[in-house]
Formats: C-alpha cells, sequence, structure tokens
C-alpha cells in the first residue's frame, strides 16, 4: 500500500515512517517539501501522488506559544486538517490524524473515554479540537487517535521541540557530578532548557531545587508505541497475543492470534496505560536513570554530605519539588486531570515500562 506520511520529520512521524516502511511503500513529507495550510498546493500534490491512505502527524505544538498566535495554531491544527481530510475524502482513502488530552476540560478526575464531549481551554486546546471537527467533517473513512505527553527522539524538523523526559535528562546531566554513578552521553549544557512544567528554584549548598507541577494527571505515550499502535489499526492480524478473548464493539480480540478484522473508523485514545503528575514522571525518570528520590515530607537537613528536600526527592545535585500548578502560573491553561482512558483497542502497555525502554535506549 502506498502510504503518505505528513510531519514526517516530527517526533511521532518519524517512528510511522519507521514502522511503515517495514510494510508498505512510504512517502515521507514535511515542511520542507509541503505545506498542509495551502490548501491548492497540497490538494495537487496529494492528487498527483494517489497514496492509498494518509497519515497526518504534522502539528503546532507550541501550547503556550499558541495563546500568543491563536490563528497560525487553527491553521495548522484545524483548518489545514480539513484539506487534507477532503482530499482523503475526493480519493475515497482513509486518513488518520492525531489529537491530545487537552481537547477536554480536565475535571474528571477518572480519565476521558473516546466519546466523552470535549472542552477545550486553551487556544492550542481548541484548536486540536478544530482540527478534529474538520475531520469529522470532510471525510467519512478518518482514525482520530488522541494522545498526551508525548516522548520519544526527538524530530529533526525546525520547530520541533524536546519532550519533558529530555529536558528533564538534560537538566539531571547539567547538574551531575564527576563522582555520581549517573553516566550520560548527553553533555551538560551551560543552560540547561527548563520544561514549562518545572522551574529552577535556587541552589542551596551546592544543590539545585527545581519546581514540579505535582498536578495534571496524565498518560505519557511513546512516541514509538503509538506510531506500532497506528500501524496495528490498519494492519490488525498483528495485534498482541496476550489480548483475552472476548467481544467489545462488535469486535473480536484474540487470545492468541488478536483481533483479525480491521478496525473500525472512528475515535481512539493510544496512549499508555497508568497516569502521572509532572513531578511522578520527573520521579520515574530520576529513578530510572539512577538518581533515587526520597519520599516526600523529609525534612531539609543535611546528612551524609546529602541534602534532603522538605517536600520533594532528592539526588546529590537536584532536589526535586512538587508544587500545585496554581504556583506555576503559564499562559495557558492546563486540564487538571486528562487520563486518556482506553476503550477500544487492545491496553497499551504502561508508560513506566515504556519511559525505562526510552532511557535504556538513550544510553546505548
Ligand atoms: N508532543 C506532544 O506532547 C503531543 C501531545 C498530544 C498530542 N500530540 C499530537 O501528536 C502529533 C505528533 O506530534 P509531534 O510531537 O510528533 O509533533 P512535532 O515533533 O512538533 O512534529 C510536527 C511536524 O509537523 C511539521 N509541520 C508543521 N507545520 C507544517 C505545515 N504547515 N506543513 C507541513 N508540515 C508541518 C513540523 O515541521 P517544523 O518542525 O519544521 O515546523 C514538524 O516536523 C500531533 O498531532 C500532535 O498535536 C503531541
Amino acid at each position: 500500500m502506498k502510504v503518505l506520511i505528513i510531519g514526517a520529520r516530527g517526533m511521532l512521524g518519524q517512528e510511522l515512517v519507521k514502522v511503515f516502511s517495514a510494510a508498505h511503500e512510504v512517502v515521507a513529507w514535511d515542511k520542507d517539501n509541503c505545506d498542509i495550510t495551502k490548501k491548492d498546493e497540497i490538494h495537487g500534490q496529494i492528487f498527483s501522488l494517489h497514496p492509498e491512505l494518509i497519515i497526518n502527524a504534522a502539528a503546532y505544538n507550541d501550547v503556550d506559544g499558541a495563546e500568543k498566535e491563536p490563528k497560525k495554531a487553527n491553521l495548522i491544527n484545524g483548518i489545514a486538517v480539513g484539506f487534507l481530510a477532503e482530499a482523503a475524502e475526493k480519493l475515497s482513502i482513509p486518513i488518520i490524524h492525531y489529537s491530545s488530552d487537552y481537547v477536554f476540560r480536565g475535571d474528571k478526575i477518572e480519565g476521558y473515554a473516546e466519546d466523552d464531549t470535549p472542552d477545550p481551554q486553551s487556544a492550542y486546546a481548541k484548536s486540536k479540537f478544530a482540527g478534529e471537527q474538520e475531520l469529522r467533517n470532510n471525510c467519512s473513512k478518518f482514525y482520530l487517535i488522541r494522545l498526551s505527553r508525548l516522548f520519544g527522539k526527538m524530530g529533526n524538523g525546525e520547530g520541533v521541540k524536546k519532550s519533558f523526559v529530555d529536558k528533564m535528562i538534560e537538566l539531571s546531566a547539567s547538574h551531575h557530578r564527576e563522582s555520581d554513578s549517573l553516566k550520560l552521553s548527553a553533555k551538560p549544557l551551560l543552560t540547561p532548557p527548563i520544561p514549562t512544567e518545572a522551574s529552577e528554584q535556587g541552589e542551596i549548598e551546592g544543590v539545585k531545587e527545581f519546581k514540579l507541577i505535582d498536578e495534571e494527571l496524565s498518560s505519557p505515550t511513546y512516541a514509538p508505541d503509538a506510531a506500532k499502535l497506528t500501524f496495528e489499526i490498519i494492519n490488525p492480524s498483528i495485534f498482541p497475543r496476550n489480548v483475552n478473548l472476548n467481544k467489545r464493539d462488535g469486535i473480536l480480540f484474540g487470545k492468541d492470534g488478536g483481533v483479525k478484522k480491521q478496525m473500525p473508523f472512528g475515535i481512539y485514545h493510544g496512549a499508555n496505560s497508568g497516569a502521572c503528575t509532572w513531578y511522578g514522571f520527573a520521579q520515574e525518570i530520576f529513578k530510572i536513570l539512577n538518581l533515587p528520590t526520597f519520599p516526600r515530607g523529609i525534612n531539609f537537613s543535611e546528612k551524609d554530605g546529602m541534602v534532603f528536600g522538605k517536600g520533594g526527592g532528592i539526588n546529590k545535585n537536584v532536589i526535586l519539588k512538587p508544587v500545585s500548578a496554581a504556583e506555576f502560573p503559564r499562559p495557558a491553561a492546563r486540564p487538571k486531570y486528562s487520563i486518556l482512558l482506553n476503550t477500544k483497542l487492545p491496553k497499551q502497555r504502561d508508560w513506566k515500562e515504556a519511559l525505562r525502554d526510552y532511557l535504556t535506549s538513550f544510553h546505548s
């Protein structure tokens, strides 16, 4: 099958190219050879290529930036998705597109199922929801896959951003002493990038303290897992074996062969299982990197050359301090709870296991 992947240099796009190339003829486009916001141009390119499947991983992903340039975000994440959907409809082919947990309001502690009603609260969230609507309104054969907190190898487009995980790795590397057991391949930076969900608080006795938001519960997504899941939706015979035999939504999940029918068009949630706050995410990163964190509530004191933080974990160089989102004003509102419940697809592996895989591959 001829598969067109747009946004192919992004974090997810590059993983999609890898996974789909193993079984399909892949044509990979990014901003250097197409612009999805120019309707006539992109239609002309797609119609002359005549793909059998379009996967759109192109996006405007700067959540806070969207507050300043909402039109640009809406053009890329919203209107342009309609152009691609129209092209897919004219060719009578399926299109796969990605959205975000941020489309939800964020007050459902237990999380959101695929058919829950979005209620976007920021310019970025509104632009992603506009894309969902453009997709539904302009084509009939669509897969809309919502993801959250994507991490993985950084893309190589001009505007791609480092994931939270990579920023935390750099922070830990930049405060890493020679004597520590941690050996990172990343070169320490003079000015470490501070994730928007964390801030540098100051230095006490040579120990850096970082505040991290201990709210905004959501499910991290490992980009290679999301790419595999996308492949499995289209090529369902390779669903994992350990899925219990049951019938859900008319689809049979097999114990030892997986589902045999292509998934019906519609909305899916493709994040890894489990959930965490930003603080929990950082703690796990430090734990896997062998930088032990300590339980909360330990008083600030120095013992055996180690500084223990009042409210957070610590290693010899960095204290992770949990804070509320209210203490951390950012331009765009974020959902407080936005776990993506997956009620349609086989369960994805736990985010901690995926994180371990990523951090292991990072070192290799
Ligand atoms: N990252 C997350 O945490 C996250 C969370 C939830 C959902 N998602 C969704 O998951 C999908 C993949 O995200 P990602 O993080 O892999 O994105 P990414 O790394 O930012 O990659 C997006 C790619 O799209 C390209 N692009 C931007 N504007 C374009 C245009 N007008 N025409 C053609 N290409 C264009 C970008 O090129 P330049 O870099 O050169 O601009 C970049 O290579 C997106 O739909 C995103 O909204 C992401």
